[in-house]
C-alpha cells in the first residue's frame, strides 16, 4: 500500500496477522542521522515489548512514528491491521501514547485532568466518571485525586500522565521511559500498573533504558542502539547470545596456581585465570556448579574469603551486542 492511499475504516492489511502491532522496516533521518534504520517488531494482545537502548538510540523517534506524530521516510506501521500515519484519527483511536514529557494541567486536580482529557476523547458523562475512577484505581491516586496536581511528586505526575493514556481503552498502550527521575515507590506503582495492563489483555511497547524493568515486564525485547535493533527475543533469548556461560569469583590463600590446575579438571569449569589471590572461572550453569568448585578448591589447599557468582544479564547482552555499557 502507497503512504498516500487512505484505506477505508474496514479495509485491513491482509498479512497483519492478528498482532495488535506490525512494524516494518521503518527509516527516519533528520539531516544526515539516521535515527531510525530499518526498525521491525511485531506486539501481539496482552503482550509487552520492550525497547530497550541507551540515550539516542530511537527509541522516541520509533514511538513518535508508530503514534502518528511524525511521518517515517520509509516502512509501515500497521495498529489492529490498519496502516498508521499523521492524519490517521481513526487509527490513532486505538493506541494510547504516554509521552516521555509530562502533558498535565499544575492548577487542576488529578481528576479534574482526567475528566478534561477524557471530554477531548468524547467519553460520555457516565462512561467518563466510570472510566475516571477505574483510571485512577489503575494508576494508585484513588486518594489524591482531588489534590492540585501542582502538589504532585514527580512520579504521581508520571502516574497521572499515564492514567491520560487509558482513557479510551486503547488495545495498545505506548510509554516512553516511564520511570526516569521518579522515585521509588512511584516507580513500583507504574510497573505494578504495566503489569496489570498486560494481564487485563492489552499490548504495551514500553521503552527504557533500565534494563532490570525490560527484564521484569516485558515478553519480547528489542535491543536498539544507533536506529538499529541489534537483537530481539525474550530475557533468556537474548542472554543466550553470550555464550550462555556464567562466571564464578574466587578469594582465598592458599597456592592459587595448584587450586588452578584442581579446578581446570572438572567438567563444568570452561576457563581459570588466576592472579596472586583471586581465581576467575568461566563455568556453565554456576549455580548448579558452585558446590564442586567450592570442594575442590579447598579440598587442593585454598582457604576461601569469598565466592562471588555473575550470571549475564541484558546489561552482557548489550556489552556482547555493541561493545559498550548500555549506562553512560
Ligand atoms: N527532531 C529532531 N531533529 C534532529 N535530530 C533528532 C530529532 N529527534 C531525534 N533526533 C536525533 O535522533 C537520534 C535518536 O533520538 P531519539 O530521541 O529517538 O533517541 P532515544 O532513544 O529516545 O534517546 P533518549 O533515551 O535520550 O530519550 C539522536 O541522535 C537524536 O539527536
Ligand atoms: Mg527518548
Amino acid at each position: 500500500m502507497s503512504a498516500d492511499t487512505v484505506p477505508d475504516e474496514s479495509t485491513r492489511v491482509p498479512d497483519a496477522g492478528d498482532d495488535v502491532l506490525v512494524v516494518r522496516s521503518l527509516v527516519r533521518r533528520f539531516g544526515g542521522i539516521t535515527a531510525v534504520d530499518d526498525v521491525s517488531f511485531r506486539i501481539g494482545q496482552g503482550e509487552t515489548y520492550g525497547l530497550l537502548g541507551p540515550n539516542g538510540a530511537g527509541k522516541t523517534t520509533t514511538i513518535s512514528m508508530v503514534a502518528g506524530l511524525i511521518r517515517a521516510d520509509s516502512g509501515a506501521t500497521l495498529v489492529n491491521g490498519r496502516e498508521m500515519g499523521p492524519d490517521r484519527v481513526d487509527v490513532k483511536h486505538h493506541i494510547g501514547l504516554v509521552p516521555q514529557n509530562l502533558a498535565i494541567y499544575p492548577d487542576l486536580t488529578g481528576r479534574e485532568n482526567l475528566r478534561y482529557f477524557g471530554r477531548l476523547q468524547r467519553l460520555g458523562r457516565e462512561a467518563l466518571d466510570r472510566r475516571v475512577d477505574e483510571v485512577l484505581e489503575l494508576i494508585g491516586l484513588t486518594d489524591r485525586a482531588g489534590d492540585l496536581t501542582k502538589e504532585y511528586s514527580g512520579g504521581m505526575k508520571r502516574r497521572l500522565n499515564i492514567g491520560i493514556g487509558l482513557l479510551h481503552q486503547p488495545r495498545l498502550l505506548i510509554l516512553d521511559e516511564p520511570t526516569v527521575g521518579v522515585d521509588p515507590q512511584s516507580r513500583h506503582a507504574i510497573l505494578e500498573s504495566v503489569e496489570a495492563l498486560s494481564v487485563e489483555g492489552m499490548a504495551v511497547l514500553y521503552t527504557t533504558h533500565y534494563m532490570e524493568e525490560a527484564e521484569r515486564l516485558c515478553d519480547r525485547i528489542g535491543i536498539i542502539d544507533e536506529g538499529r535493533i541489534q537483537a530481539e527475543g525474550s530475557r533468556d533469548e537474548l542472554v543466550r547470545l553470550t555464550g550462555g556461560v556464567d562466571h564464578i569469583r574466587l578469594n582465598g590463600s592458599g597456592d592459587i596456581d595448584v587450586a588452578a590446575d584442581a579446578l581446570r579438571e572438572l567438567p563444568e569449569v570452561e576457563q581459570v585465570d588466576a592472579d596472586r589471590r583471586t581465581l576467575y572461572l568461566t563455568v556453565r550453569d554456576a549455580p548448579t556448579a558452585v558446590a564442586r568448585i567450592v570442594t575442590s578448591a579447598t579440598r587442593a589447599g585454598l582457604s576461601l574469603t569469598d565466592v562471588e557468582i555473575t550470571r549475564p544479564d541484558l546489561e552482557s547482552v548489550f556489552l556482547h551486542l555493541t561493545g559498550k555499557a548500555l549506562r553512560d
